[in-house]
C-alpha cells in the first residue's frame, strides 16, 4: 500500500512516544499483556519479547522465566533499561536494539516469542513472523496480542479512514485477520494453537501459533 510504515517512520513514531508511552497505553494495554505473559510463563523457559517498548511487561513475567527483550527504538528501549534496572529484574537477560524481521539468535532458540502490539507495527509483517519462528524451538509457541482489523460494517469503514494518520502514527488499523491466515498457509511450518477475542472490546485477540 502506498504510504505504507517504514522503517525510519516508525522509528520516529516511537522516539515521540517514548516520553508519554506508559501514561497513554500504560493500563488500556494491559489485559492483553497480561494473556500473553500468563502462556509464556506455563511454558517456561527462555522467552523473547519482541517490541518490548519500555519494558511494561517485564516485570510480569514470572521470575523463573528468562527473558530477551529486543526493539527497534531506542528511546522506547531506554526507558526498559531504566525499569530493569531500579526493579533488579534478574531474570531479564539481554535488552537490544534490534529490528524484529532480522533478529540476532540463533534458530530453535527459544521455548516461547511473545509480541504485544507489535505485529500491526513493523514494515513488513510476514518477513517479521517468519523471523520469530526461525528463532522458536519446534513445539515452541509464537504468542501475539494485536489489534485486528474489522471485516466489515462502520467499524471497517472508520479503520480504513483513519489508516493514514496511524501509520504516522506508527500502527495500522485495519490489519485484517485473512493476512496472518495467508501468511500461516505460506509458511507451512506452524499451527493456529488458538485466537482469543481480547479488550478493550474484542476488537483484540490473543493469537498463539505452534512450531510444528
Ligand atoms: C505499540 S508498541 C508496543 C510496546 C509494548 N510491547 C507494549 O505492550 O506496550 C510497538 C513497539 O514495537 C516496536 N517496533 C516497531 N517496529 C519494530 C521493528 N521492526 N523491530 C522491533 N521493534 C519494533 C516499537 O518501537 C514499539 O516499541
Amino acid at each position: 500500500m502506498a504510504n505504507d510504515i517504514d522503517r525510519a517512520g516508525v522509528a520516529k513514531a516511537y522516539a515521540r512516544w517514548a516520553p508519554i508511552y506508559d501514561m497513554v497505553f500504560g493500563k488500556v494495554f494491559d489485559s492483553g499483556r497480561q494473556s500473553t505473559i500468563a502462556v509464556a510463563d506455563a511454558i517456561g523457559g527462555r522467552v523473547l519479547d519482541v517490541g518490548v517498548g519500555t519494558g511494561l511487561s517485564l516485570s510480569d513475567y514470572s521470575p523463573s522465566t528468562k527473558l530477551c527483550g529486543v526493539d527497534i527504538s531506542e528511546p522506547m528501549l531506554r526507558r526498559a533499561h531504566e525499569r530493569v534496572r531500579t526493579l533488579n529484574l534478574t531474570n531479564v537477560e539481554t535488552l537490544a536494539v534490534m529490528d524484529a524481521k532480522n533478529l540476532a539468535f540463533p534458530d530453535n532458540f527459544f521455548d516461547a516469542v511473545v509480541a504485544q502490539y507489535v505485529i500491526t507495527a513493523v514494515p513488513d509483517p510476514e518477513a517479521t513472523l517468519d523471523d520469530f519462528i526461525r528463532v522458536l524451538k519446534p513445539g515452541g509457541e509464537l504468542i501475539l496480542v494485536n489489534h485486528i482489523g474489522a471485516e466489515s460494517g462502520p467499524r471497517k469503514l472508520f479503520e480504513l479512514a483513519f489508516a493514514p494518520l496511524a501509520r504516522r502514527l506508527g500502527w495500522r488499523p485495519e490489519f485484517p485477520w485473512a493476512r496472518l491466515v495467508n501468511w500461516a498457509a505460506r509458511h507451512g511450518g506452524v499451527e493456529l494453537a488458538e485466537r482469543r477475542p481480547m479488550p478493550p472490546m474484542g476488537h483484540f485477540s490473543l493469537i498463539r501459533y505452534r512450531k510444528l
